[in-house]
């Protein structure tokens, strides 16, 4: 079976977030498994272009509205990452240093999009399965569907996946040109609430829709921003698919972006060693119990209320633990924690802006990991930690509720709170400094923690039952 994966992130070539890490990741595992997985996404202007060789494999001329244009694919020549990676090259619209962020988005994704139709349309074969990820690629199941001149592909099974339904690729009716010409009927399958939403259309357009935990699922009926009664109507289609994490690369027996490494059995002394590091790196008590929060520094993660939370903790708690905090986003998110940094005589640190290597680090050196999530479609960071023996403090909501279970529950093995809310997330955090003054628990909870399994096993098995279905 032929599965396309269509993607604007893909790991190690350019990540934003936890899309780039599945995208990564699951083609890999279903090459493994005997699929044929490709992913194809936009040529950036990354390291990993300029290190890889790569074939040119077709030239095309498309257009974008009355704007024509010439688009290059390219495919690496080596099969490193363990599938066929294919990227869209459209001189000046994708090859930029950043995937998101450019006030032209919209039209560099449509055009994107247009480019792999286009592609696919040229094909000798047809792939078995489209299998678009969020609304950078979520109109591909309407093209092939109602634009005339991808009519022939119209059989093409198609699969949506959300990973995050906050954002839906909106478009105004004045752009709708960028859209080759396509059944004035279907017209009603672009639109909602007097744009043109993206997302909304993948999900009514594709055969079968996905998210990455079925409690997100769950959540999207009543929490959608704006398409609830949109996943209440499509739920036939829907099904909610766990997202696993790459066990090779989140490994503290090999990863290669730590020093110390360990597994289950020198847990307590590799973990330690690592902390050393940190403390040492960041000006921290080693002796204190370590929280961290490792993501976007935007409201969807509950970053704006960790502020207020960490100087509550110093008072209500008194001065029993650090923080460290490594994430971007929000100016004013980062003025707060950059303001509750200074107040806290170095029990916290902060290190602003996006690091791989160190976010290893912290998964390994660090004893508690922070999640106050507003919104989780299903969170890797939880998943890493545990992997890692770190514990993860997370409100039960969407990925975060489907994997961690409280330490007070039978067999449980992390900290989990109900709201997003400073009193919820600072009571966690005394749990978390209380749990941490009994090391034989602690190393329990560790105990349990590495011997979970979220690799990719399962959720592949869903993944590949839906394919079938189709
Ligand atoms: P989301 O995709 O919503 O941001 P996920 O939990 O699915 O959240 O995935 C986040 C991924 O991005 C994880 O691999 C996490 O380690 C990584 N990450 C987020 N922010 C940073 C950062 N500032 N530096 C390094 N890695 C980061
Ligand atoms: C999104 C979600 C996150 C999820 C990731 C990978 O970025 O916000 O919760 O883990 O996608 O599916």
């Amino acid at each position: 079976m032929e599965i396309l994966h269509v993607s604007a992130e893909c790991y190690p070539v350019a990540k934003a977030g936890g899309l780039g890490d599945v995208v990564g990741a699951l083609p890999k595992y279903q090459h493994e498994a005997g699929y044929i997985a490709k992913v194809v996404m936009p040529m950036y202007k990354t390291k990993f272009l300029n290190t890889h060789e790569w074939d040119v494999v077709h030239k095309g001329y498309t257009n974008l509205g009355n704007w024509w244009f010439i688009y290059t694919i390219i495919k690496e020549k080596t099969n490193v990452l363990g599938f066929d990676l294919y990227q869209v090259d459209i001189n000046g619209l994708l090859d930029r240093e950043k995937i998101y962020g450019y006030d032209d988005d919209p039209a560099r994704f449509v055009a994107f999009q247009i480019a792999v139709v286009d592609w696919v349309a040229a094909w000798k074969h047809r792939p078995d399965v489209i299998h678009v990820h969020d609304h950078q690629a979520a109109l591909i199941p309407f093209m092939i569907k109602h634009c005339y001149r991808y009519q022939h592909l119209q059989g093409i099974p198609t699969v949506l996946t959300i990973h995050n339904a906050e954002y839906q690729g909106w478009l105004g009716w004045d752009k709708s040109y960028f859209i080759p010409a396509w059944d004035n009927w279907k017209s009603g399958l672009l639109e909602w609430k007097n744009s043109i939403n993206s997302l909304a259309c993948g999900v009514r357009c594709a055969w079968k829709v996905t998210t990455v935990s079925p409690s997100y699922l769950e959540e999207l009926r009543w929490s959608a921003n704006g398409l609830e009664a949109l996943f209440e109507y499509e739920k036939g289609k829907c099904t909610g698919i766990l997202n696993g994490i790459d066990m090779n690369v989140w490994d503290p027996e090999t990863d290669s972006y730590i020093e110390n490494h360990y597994n289950i059995k020198n847990k307590t002394d590799g973990k330690a060693k690592n902390k050393k590091l940190l403390c040492e790196r960041f000006s921290l008590d080693e002796q204190k119990p370590l929280l961290a929060f490792i993501g976007r520094l935007v409201g969807e993660k509950g970053a704006d209320l960790l502020p207020q939370a960490i100087g509550d903790s110093f008072y209500y708690i008194g001065r029993k633990m650090n923080f460290l905090i490594l994430g971007s986003g929000s100016p004013m998110i980062e003025q707060n924690l950059e303001r509750a940094r200074t107040l806290s005589s170095g029990d916290c640190s902060i290190y602003i802006g996006y690091n791989e290597s160190l976010s290893h680090l912290m998964y390994a050196g660090t004893d508690f990991i922070l999640m106050p999530s507003r919104v989780e479609p299903c969170g890797l960071n939880q998943m890493y930690a545990m992997r890692y023996g770190t514990m993860p403090v997370v409100r039960s909501t969407g990925g975060l509720r489907d994997t961690v279970r409280d330490f007070g529950d039978p067999d449980g093995y992390g900290i989990r709170f109900n709201n997003p809310v400073i009193g919820d997330i600072t009571h966690a955090i005394w749990r978390a400094v209380q749990l941490y003054t009994d090391p034989l628990l602690m190393d329990e909870m560790r105990r349990r923690m590495m011997r979970l399994d979220f690799s990719w096993e399962t959720s592949m098995k869903h993944y590949g039952d839906l394919y079938a279905s189709l």
